[in-house]
């Protein structure tokens, strides 16, 4: 991970979890599409790659055990530390792309269920990492990629929708990825309906809460914000999260 990304997620992890106060049905709802499609039974050996703070993976530590912990694997030092503390889960201090090289030994070769939510855009050979991740799905397994697609509809300045849209792989270059690996894909679409105080997301773009805000100087996102200000007038802004969820299955032997 790169010098700026890791900085991004170190400044970011003090507010994380205070960030989905203003959805506060989102995460379960979240972690339900999660779990639906992977299908997660007891017992299931299960990885979570670039897991964050685990707000969603604890949702799912149900279903886990000490001997079947959930792998949980991200290169954020600073975020890993806000898991939960709990023997159903397996900490691994990695990227994606060191998984896939073996440069880290994780508990189980292979896994029945993989996910990762909202960090494909980070992986520098998308192509190479999500197939190599694929190769260590099992017989029976299926892989879910939780993404936001290129265009959203965020109240946000142009330029940062722009950049936004240039950064964030198109769902079928992520589904391709997966065939490569051997896995037969779905993509499916789903919106959780949002409404945030004017006040409070203005401050959260200050914040840089998404990463592609920590890429402008000081100067360019004054100017946004202005932007957002003088084009959202209202007390309450409503938009609509838009998730992709690319799914692979590996048929069963
Ligand atoms: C937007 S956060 C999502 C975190 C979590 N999955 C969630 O949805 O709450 C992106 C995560 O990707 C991680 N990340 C960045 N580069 C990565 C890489 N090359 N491999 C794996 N994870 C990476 C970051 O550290 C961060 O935790």
């Amino acid at each position: 991970m790169d010098k700026r990304l890791e900085l991004h997620y170190e400044k970011l992890s003090e507010i994380y979890n205070d960030l989905w106060e203003t959805r506060p049905d989102y995460p379960d709802w979240m972690a339900e599409q999660i779990r639906e499609r992977l299908r997660v039974a007891s017992g299931q050996r299960i990885a979570d790659i670039g897991v964050g703070t685990g707000l969603f993976l604890s949702r799912l530590l149900p279903y886990a055990t000490p001997q079947t912990p959930v792998v949980s694997v991200d290169p954020s030092a600073a975020l890993l530390e806000l898991l939960p503390q709990d023997p159903r889960l397996h900490a691994v201090q990695a990227t994606a792309e060191e998984v896939v090289a073996g440069d880290v030994l994780l508990p189980f070769d292979t896994f029945d269920s993989i996910v990762i939510k909202e960090a494909v855009h980070h992986f520098t050979d998308l192509e190479k990492t999500l197939s190599g991740l694929a190769a260590r799905l099992a017989p029976g397994g299926r892989f879910l990629i939780v993404a936001l697609p290129p265009q959203i509809d965020y109240p946000l300045f142009k330029a940062a929708l722009d950049r936004f849209a240039s950064e964030q792989p198109d769902p079928e270059q992520i589904a391709a990825s997966l065939e490569l690996g051997g896995l037969k894909t779905t993509i499916s679409y789903k919106e959780f309906p949002l409404s945030v105080d004017r006040d409070k997301w203005l401050r959260l773009v200050s914040d840089r809460w998404m990463s592609v805000l920590s890429n402008f100087s000081d100067g360019d996102l004054a100017q946004g914000l202005k932007e957002i200000e003088q084009h959202y007038t209202l007390p309450r802004l409503e938009f609509n999260d838009r998730f992709v969820f690319i799914l692979g299955e590996r048929p069963a032997a």
